[in-house]
């Protein structure tokens, strides 16, 4: 094989949350045809594959065996497409640098998905959603390569099958696919979606692209902790979709719950909310914690395991179910 294989080699600085990890094999291929090389190799000699992107929605364990594989696919180009442009980004490219960039160029369709960590390659598996806007909206299609015989494909948005925080990648293609290249379709005319919360008055003027993603980023900055100063994965666990029974039942008793109707019938809940209204927010208990800022996001204060994390993540999803009867769901991987 034409690609180097580590053995043995440190994933703590390649997961957001900077949870200690080995893998028995790692390798970064650089092309759609090492990739597939590697692929082959890996069915070859038996390995348990692990794909890895940014790291940035992944709980990792202390060992993963057999081959550990993190795509170095890093080229994107834009290609013309009526009044607007279609974006090709491989798997590799960091999500937050191409929305900058696109961005930077008055590119509308992204801006309110900055500062959201990992690759463009992770991005469709959990639809990745804020401020508005969900990835789905903007994307035309997923570049695929399958695991059993290396074939390619092309998916549709459609055939994705994208709601919120899920698509057919976290169903029916989970374990099956790597996806090596997504295709956007970005518009030169203006659309601001400046609905949530106070970003219209941040951005009030003339909006650009730019100063649009400019305000995402300070809200973000606001709320959110840096993976690079406090381990974390975004928000741990996602917002509850209840029966509309439920919801009146809940809102009887507090009428100022958050509360978002969905297309569905069912009511979006914010799972933030409820484990702040828990009194839980900035609680920490051995090397985990809930931030202090936004109740959403669990913080890895250092030297803890991914057991440990379960375990704590379990305690805050049992006190929010003894309170509301509302069941939390995980949103991060888990790994191996
Ligand atoms: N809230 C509280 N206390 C908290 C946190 C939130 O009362 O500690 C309340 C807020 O005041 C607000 C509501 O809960 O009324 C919703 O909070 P927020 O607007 O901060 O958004 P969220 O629902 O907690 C979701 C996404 C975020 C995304 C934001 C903004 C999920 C699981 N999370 O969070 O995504 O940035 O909306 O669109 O859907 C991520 O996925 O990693 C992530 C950060």
């Amino acid at each position: 094989m034409s690609v180097v294989i580590r053995p043995e080699h440190d994933l703590s600085g390649a997961n957001t949350l900077g949870l200690p990890c080995v893998a028995e094999r790692f390798v970064a291929p650089g092309s759609v045809a090492a990739l597939r090389e590697v692929l082959a190799g890996a069915r070859a000699h038996g390995w348990p594959l692990t794909l890895l992107g940014g790291g940035s929605n992944l709980i990792l364990p202390a060992r993963l065996s057999g081959l550990v594989v993190q795509p170095a696919l890093t080229r994107w180009w834009l290609e013309p497409a009526g009044e607007g442009v279609r974006v090709h980004a491989e798997a590799g490219v960091d999500w937050h640098r191409l929305v900058m960039a696109l961005a930077g160029h008055g590119l509308w369709g992204t801006e309110n998905l900055a500062l959201i960590p990992g690759h463009c390659g992770a991005a469709p598996i959990q639809n990745i959603g804020a401020y508005g806007v969900e990835l789905g909206e903007v994307l035309e299609a997923v570049h695929l390569l399958h695991l059993d015989d290396g074939r390619e494909t092309v998916l549709s948005a459609g055939e994705c099958d994208f709601a919120y925080r899920d698509s057919v990648f976290k169903r029916e293609l989970n374990g099956r696919v790597v996806i090596t290249r997504l295709v956007l379709r970005l518009s030169r005319t203006p659309r601001p979606r400046l609905d949530y919360g106070d970003l219209a008055r941040r951005v009030a003027g003339c909006p650009t692209p730019l100063a649009v993603a400019e305000a995402v980023c300070a809200v973000r900055r606001e709320k959110l902790p840096d993976p690079a100063t406090l381990g974390n994965a975004g928000s741990f666990f996602q917002n509850p979709r209840v029966a509309a029974d439920v919801a009146e039942r809940l809102l009887h008793d507090h009428p100022r719950m958050p509360h978002f109707p969905q297309p569905d019938g069912r009511v979006k809940l914010a799972a933030g909310w409820l484990i702040d209204q828990c009194g839980l927010k900035g609680w920490r208990d051995g090397h985990f914690g809930v931030h202090d800022r936004q109740a959403l996001v669990l913080v890895h204060l250092g030297g803890g395991c991914a057991a440990e994390l379960l375990a704590f993540a379990g305690r805050v999803a049992e006190r929010v179910e003894a309170r509301f009867g509302v069941t939390l769901e995980r949103e991060p991987r888990l790994a191996g």
